[in-house]
């Protein structure tokens, strides 16, 4: 059978910052799991991946730091790499859009095009801070989306709601550099006519969704691009970092970062080429119609993927010989956050890929992150989900199964491969399903799917750990030693096949135990058979998973305390009048009822005597407190509070509670000497 053949590219992070979690859950890891799936299915792929190292926010950081941008870059370049490398990235490349042999692939794109005439140059008028004496590009500029509103746009694209836009467009332009107004001022760019493209795009779109099945969100981007129509796109900017612009009369003109980021692509094939000294073999992939092209990106990408990409590459196509191929999916994902906020290096918070790697392994941060992939919608990373994740599924299902079927051999079979006998008709259901769970895996992975493939591998983890239980070795081997053989015979076995489909996900961990087993990996369709015949010596059993004490969570959660502290005195709450102040009445009240609200889990319907007056409340505690167990409660609450409707209940005031780092909310309480409706001051 032909070798299958893929080209595979993570989008290239900005060397302006070091990765975080989310970014791995975007772009990186699940494009690392379907490689080493991939490769383990015996298929020909390159993995290829580099530091986009231009654009403005670079020289942003430069600026601050009163550095020059290529140190930004050095420094981001090489955290990055490491922090990749520590979680297990299996790139084959990981290269720089600074190196020469990018700007040369960029420049020759950008010559070619000039020369067949797809560029216009255009004089426009662009944004010039006065003061700093320069033109403003991108996001030097900041102001009003003219789509949605958002004050916080950028200059030429709104990360608010997706719009990209011309810079005269925008509203109440401030400069960045110097809080100025800035003022539009005569430029001249060169365009590339995207719209020319928009048909051909849907086209190929269309195509490839029908073949390959792209993913909806995906597709919902596309189309709304389309919709909204093609427009011409300036692919120069005014700067004096970046790839130059290759013809004559465009001194302080780049290349506009997008245009040569996506080519950064192409760039890395070439410098793997050369380093394993065939340099043509990048052709091999993007020039050859038999190579499955897959971009892994996030879903800021999208459109630079999907859109901007292929209409470089069939206008690069269209007037020259040699041909690249386009993406054949674009699987994005969508965002991770961070225990329920976005991730905001500003505020801290977060971490960064590199600093988890400092306390906690690698493999119990991809299978977290791995089996809650926001793969169709945003998803979180809690503290708390990753001690759960490590210490109830790696440690007591996968490697307790493992460890208890290593510690049974050692002593009953002196650590090799017990003979099978005579199956019972619960050994026939773990063969079968050792066998048929690479399969459903590899379709699972073959179709981005791959939270739902962490989900599978797990249960034949777990249908080891209840095969183990079921078959009772511990009492079989004193009066039905053959049956007790067979037992953890499959039960080895099953060791196997866990190893290799969970290899994607836990490279570090698998690599342990195929010592362990004192066996290779094989090729994935075979994993699911018999791999260890009887009499195969065993190693000696290693710990695999180490269970996380709540310390060191706790530690963690309470660092995020500390930023949350800075982020309240960073905003500076506004200060009122005491006699705004003045106008809210508390009073101490006694709960003396209390019934959950149908419909919600939030809600909960409370009586409240209030010394002269009863009153009902709905309050959001129904996560924190029992019904029960609120009532005799003394509380404070809002007593002068507009009445409201919540869920079709009156709820005449409000009880004030505080929330704690997990969410979680404590009623505030008086003590028992204060009487129901005491005024609070
Ligand atoms: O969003 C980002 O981090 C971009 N640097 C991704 C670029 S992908 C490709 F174009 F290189
Ligand atoms: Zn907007």
């Amino acid at each position: 059978m032909k070798k299958e053949k893929f080209l595979v590219t993570s989008a290239l992070p900005y060397a302006n910052g070091p990765i975080h979690l989310g970014h791995l859950s975007g772009a990186y890891l699940p494009a690392d799991i379907f490689v080493r799936y991939k490769r383990l299915t015996g298929a020909d792929i390159l993995y290829v991946c580099g530091s986009d190292e231009h654009g403005v926010p670079i020289t942003i950081t430069a600026d601050k730091e009163n550095i020059k941008p290529k140190e930004v870059i050095d420094r981001f370049h090489n955290i990055n790499k490491d922090a990749f490398d520590k979680f297990g990235m299996s790139f084959d490349i990981y290269s720089r859009t600074s190196i020469p042999l990018h700007h040369e692939t960029a420049q020759l794109f950008f010559k070619k095009f000039h020369e067949n005439g797809l560029l216009n140059e255009k004089k426009t008028m662009q944004f010039y801070d006065e003061k700093a004496k320069m033109f403003l590009p991108d996001r030097y500029v900041e102001g009003t989306c003219p789509n949605c509103g958002n004050e916080e746009a950028r200059s030429d694209e709104c990360e608010n709601c997706g719009a990209l836009y011309d810079p005269s467009e925008l509203k109440n332009p401030k400069s960045k550099i110097s809080g100025e107004s800035p003022v539009l001022k005569e430029t001249s760019h060169w365009y590339f006519p995207l719209g020319n493209y928009q048909q051909r795009l849907q086209e190929y779109v269309d195509l490839m969704n029908k073949e390959h099945n792209w993913k909806e969100n995906v597709l919902q981007y596309c189309r709304s691009w389309f919709n909204d129509g093609l427009k011409d796109r300036a692919v120069t900017r005014d700067l004096d970092w970046g790839v130059k612009v290759p013809v004559d009369n465009a001194d302080g003109k780049v290349i506009y970062v997008w245009f040569e980021a996506v080519l950064g692509y192409i760039s890395a094939t070439k410098e793997l080429s050369l380093k394993l000294n065939r340099p043509d073999l990048w052709k091999e992939y993007w020039q050859n119609e038999d190579t499955r092209y897959i971009a892994f990106i996030g879903k800021d990408n999208v459109v630079f993927h999907t859109i901007i990409f292929p209409a470089i590459l069939m206008a690069w196509n269209d007037n020259n010989d040699d041909k690249f191929i386009l993406p054949e999916n674009v699987p994005a994902n969508e965002f991770l956050n961070f225990e329920g906020k976005k991730f905001s290096k500003s505020r801290g918070w977060g971490i960064d890929v590199i600093d988890f790697l400092k306390i906690f392994p690698p493999d119990p941060l991809r299978y977290t992150l791995a089996a809650n992939l926001p793969e169709n919608k945003d998803t979180d990373f809690y503290w708390k989900e990753f001690q759960g994740r490590n210490n109830n599924e790696l440690a007591d299902i996968l490697g307790n199964f493992i460890n208890r079927t290593f510690t049974f051999a050692k002593k009953h079979f002196e650590l090799s491969v017990p003979e099978r006998g005579m199956l019972a008709g619960i050994d026939e259901e773990m063969l079968n399903m050792i066998h048929d769970t690479p399969l459903k895996v590899g379709g699972l992975i073959d179709n981005y799917k791959i939270k739902e493939a962490v989900l599978e591998m797990m249960n034949l983890a777990r249908a080891g750990n209840k095969y183990f239980n079921d078959s009772e070795p511990w009492k079989t081997i004193k009066d039905n030693k053959d049956k007790s053989s067979t037992t953890i015979n499959i039960c080895l076995q099953t060791i196997y096949t866990l190893a290799e489909i969970f290899n994607p996900i836990l490279p570090f961990t698998t690599e342990k135990i195929f010592k362990m087993l004192n066996a290779e990996k094989t090729d994935w369709h075979f994993c699911g058979r018999d791999n260890l015949i009887a009499g195969h010596k065993l190693n000696e059993p290693e710990i695999l998973f180490t269970k996380i004490e709540d310390e060191a969570i706790g530690n963690q959660v309470n660092k995020l305390g500390v930023f949350e502290m800075e982020e309240v005195i960073e905003e500076k709450i506004p200060l009122i009048s005491y006699e705004d102040f003045s106008k809210v009445q508390l009073k101490s009240a006694q709960i003396i009822h209390a019934e959950k609200i149908k419909k919600s889990n939030k809600l909960l319907k409370l009586q409240v005597d209030l010394g002269n007056e009863k009153r009902q409340v709905v309050a959001g505690i129904a996560k924190s407190y029992s019904p029960e167990e609120l009532i005799g409660k003394r509380i404070v609450m809002v007593a002068n509070l507009q009445p409201a409707i919540l869920f079709g209940e009156e709820s005449q005031g409000m009880i004030l509670a505080v929330e704690n780092s997990e969410g979680s909310l404590n009623i505030l309480e008086t003590s028992d000497k204060v009487k129901p409706g005491t005024q609070i001051k």
